[in-house]
């Protein structure tokens, strides 16, 4: 699958190297594709990798993975508008300390016919690049558009080595949201430190 990682920081390079490692094709969404960090972690790929402009990179994949900073999505959907069209996009950036943490509203404004998913929004980078702790992978709760990109997202977080739950359509995003919060607060209020998940236990 072809899937563009729009921001190739903690975020965007975890996830697009362990996609690349998975068999996907990833291009990373820049703004300086030549910028020696960029070049890092494309040389730190096994795979299929490579940079480009962020409208490049927007032609490219089937699904798009937005991995910037929260307050700058508003202005990547602008600039966006129908290229997002008819992709699956993926949204985890933080709106932190907003009312709304997602912008998933935004996005949808400007690309109706797309497919959107909440993911990979609500655990510290490093658990998506260790996804397992002891024998247990770790939970990925998401949301978004159920169908046949819902299935396709369920098995890209099945590649970062996660274990992804479900947790239903676009009408839950304050849940997704809420467990960014949850896991805050038990890293960094708590004390239990940036590499801890969360597990759902069913029989
Ligand atoms: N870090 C985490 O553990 C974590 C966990 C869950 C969710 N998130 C969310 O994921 C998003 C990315 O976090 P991160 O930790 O990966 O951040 P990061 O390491 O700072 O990387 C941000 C990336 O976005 C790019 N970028 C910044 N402003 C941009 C703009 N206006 N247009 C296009 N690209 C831009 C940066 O490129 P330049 O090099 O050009 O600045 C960089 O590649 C944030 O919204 C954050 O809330 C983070």
């Amino acid at each position: 699958m072809k899937i563009s990682v729009i921001g190739a920081g903690s975020i965007g390079g975890t996830l697009g190297k362990a996609w690349a490692a998975a068999g996907h094709a990833v291009q990373f969404g820049v703004r300086d594709a030549n910028a020696p960090k960029v070049q890092r972690l494309l040389d730190g790929i096994s795979g299929d990798a490579t940079a480009a402009s962020v409208e490049s990179a927007l032609a490219y994949g089937d699904v798009i993975q937005i991995a910037i900073p929260g307050p700058a999505v508003a202005e990547f959907a602008r600039t966006a508008g129908a290229a997002l069209d008819g992709k699956t996009v993926i949204d985890a950036s933080n709106r932190m300390g907003q009312a709304e943490m997602n912008s998933i509203g935004a996005l949808r404004a400007v690309a109706p016919n797309a497919r959107f998913f909440r993911a990979f929004n609500n655990l510290g980078w490093e658990n998506f690049a260790q996804p397992q702790i002891g024998s247990e992978r770790i939970d990925l709760f998401y949301c978004g558009d159920a169908g046949d990109a819902q299935r396709t997202v369920h098995g890209l977080i099945n590649d970062v080595g996660l274990n992804p739950v479900y947790v239903g359509g676009l009408d839950k995003l304050p849940l997704i949201d809420m467990l960014t919060l949850l896991w805050a607060s038990l890293a960094h209020g708590q004390g239990y430190g940036r590499r801890i998940g969360l597990k759902l236990l069913a029989p």
